[in-house]
């Protein structure tokens, strides 16, 4: 056997031959010790990989030549390479630029303190793991697939991030944005948003009927998780078949908001008459809801509307401990000041509790948090970007109708406001 010791990292979540590759450059120098990256680790630098940690260490310890396959648990080797102390680590030479850049630096200092060395084979031509990948999401993603995401990325990431959506077009916003390795982890389906684009109030008078079919067009054409506002989650005769249908669709969590009577939108505040729910029937409903579930990985998230209100924190508090016992999954505490005093004075508490749940926050009132201090300050797992693409395509929308009135003629508003028409042809690729 041989007695040098190599060091191989690898996310290894589309197993390919350029996998099997560095692996056999690995096992002609020594004995392989694959460090596999969690899905901790993956994500914090790309998204969350389609194949479980679990179910990838399988998967990698099976292979002929690998010794051993430990959690490696940041982007960073350091930690594993100071432990193992290996004479070599091996990897692709695709790192030498891009976000593995620094990585890649830190590998080679480290190995240094030993005279361990980094061997770089050529990067194996023509395949891509970010090809393969986007070639499966294309084919698109079975029901439970999508709808277990939600939990891994609750377990993978510090706070995901959710954009809304209200159509298939604003779905696809929503999926394919990036910049630079950033990019949304799921979608919310606002009832404010959908209710506005029918030309109609945000008042629970969209019935759930036409929401099944909102989330349905957007679920046709994206692979991410989806979570619902369920507005008040009506009667709780009722509620039980919305859960149900939502899980089957491939939904990852209804939210539903401990409001009763004549449902307004939280944004208004106190200048609006609002009522909120018991404790007593709210509970009843988290409870209702919970036993009609088929899976456990469905969420029934509670939303909080005390600050709206006016009621207080400690009323939050209150509330927060009693529908987590009655089987709330998360607690989604909604604020509409700029000033988040209040809401601090919430999560720094609720952050104490022994049966805290994942927290989501909709700052859309203090929207110059950045995630980093939404997660960093308040301790919110999930951030809701809950109206952002309708607000900002109506004004756009306004102006062009406006421009063609102003100048009886379309061209100044094609000019200034509009795609082109080829691009707006080409935007929706003809097979999929
Ligand atoms: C929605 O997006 O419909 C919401 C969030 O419920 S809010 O509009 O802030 O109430
Ligand atoms: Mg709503």
């Amino acid at each position: 056997m041989n007695e040098k010791i190599v060091y191989i990292g690898m996310s290894a979540d589309i197993l390919h031959h350029g996998h099997l590759n560095i692996i056999n450059e690995g096992k002609k120098i020594g004995t392989v010790i694959i460090g596999l990256l969690t899905d901790e680790a993956i994500a914090s630098y790309k998204r969350l990989p389609l194949i479980t940690y679990e179910d990838r260490k399988r998967i990698i310890e099976n292979i002929k030549g690998v010794e051993r396959v430990i959690p490696q648990e940041t982007l960073d080797y350091s930690s594993n390479l100071n432990k193992i102390k290996p004479d070599y680590v091996v990897h692709g030479s695709d790192w030498k630029t891009g976000v593995q850049s620094e990585t890649r630096k830190k590998v080679i200092e480290t190995l240094s303190k030993w005279g361990g060395k980094l061997i770089e084979p050529d990067y194996t031509d023509g395949i891509s793991s970010t090809q393969l990948i986007n070639n499966i999401k294309e084919k698109g993603v079975t029901p439970n697939t999508r709808l277990s995401t939600l939990k891994r990325l609750l377990n993978s990431k510090p706070i995901s991030r959710f954009m809304e959506a209200h159509n298939g077009l604003t779905g696809l916003i929503a999926e394919k944005t990036k910049y630079d390795n950033n990019e949304f982890d799921g979608m919310w389906v606002s009832s404010l948003t959908v209710s506005t684009i029918k030309g109609k109030p945000d008042t629970e008078v969209i019935d759930f009927s036409s929401r099944f079919q909102t989330i349905e067009e957007i679920l046709e054409v994206t692979t991410k998780p989806i979570i619902v506002d369920g507005d008040t989650g009506g009667k709780i005769e009722h509620f039980k078949f919305t859960v149900r249908t939502l899980e089957r669709l491939g939904i990852s969590a209804v939210i539903i908001e401990d409001k009763v009577g004549n449902k307004r939108n939280s944004l208004f505040g106190d200048d609006v008459k609002q009522e909120q729910d018991t404790i007593e029937h709210f509970c009843k409903k988290i409870e209702v809801g919970k036993k009609s579930l088929i899976t456990d990985d469905f969420m029934i998230i509670a939303r909080i509307e005390s600050l709206i209100m006016n009621k207080g924190y400690e009323d939050a508090l209150n509330r927060a401990n009693e529908y987590i016992k009655s089987g709330a999954d998360g607690i989604m505490i909604h604020s509409k000041n700029k000033d988040t005093t209040e809401l601090e004075k919430f999560c720094n508490e609720y952050n104490k509790f022994e049966n805290r749940k994942p927290l989501i926050v909709v700052p859309t009132a203090y929207a110059h948090l950045t995630e980093k201090e939404l997660n960093e300050s308040l301790g919110a797992n999930v951030v809701i970007y809950a109206n952002h693409l309708l607000r900002s395509a109506y004004p756009s929308m306004q102006l062009t109708a406006e421009s063609i009135l102003k100048h009886s003629r379309g061209e100044e508003a094609s000019e200034k406001y509009c795609m082109s028409i080829k691009e707006i042809i080409t935007l929706i690729p003809e097979d999929y």
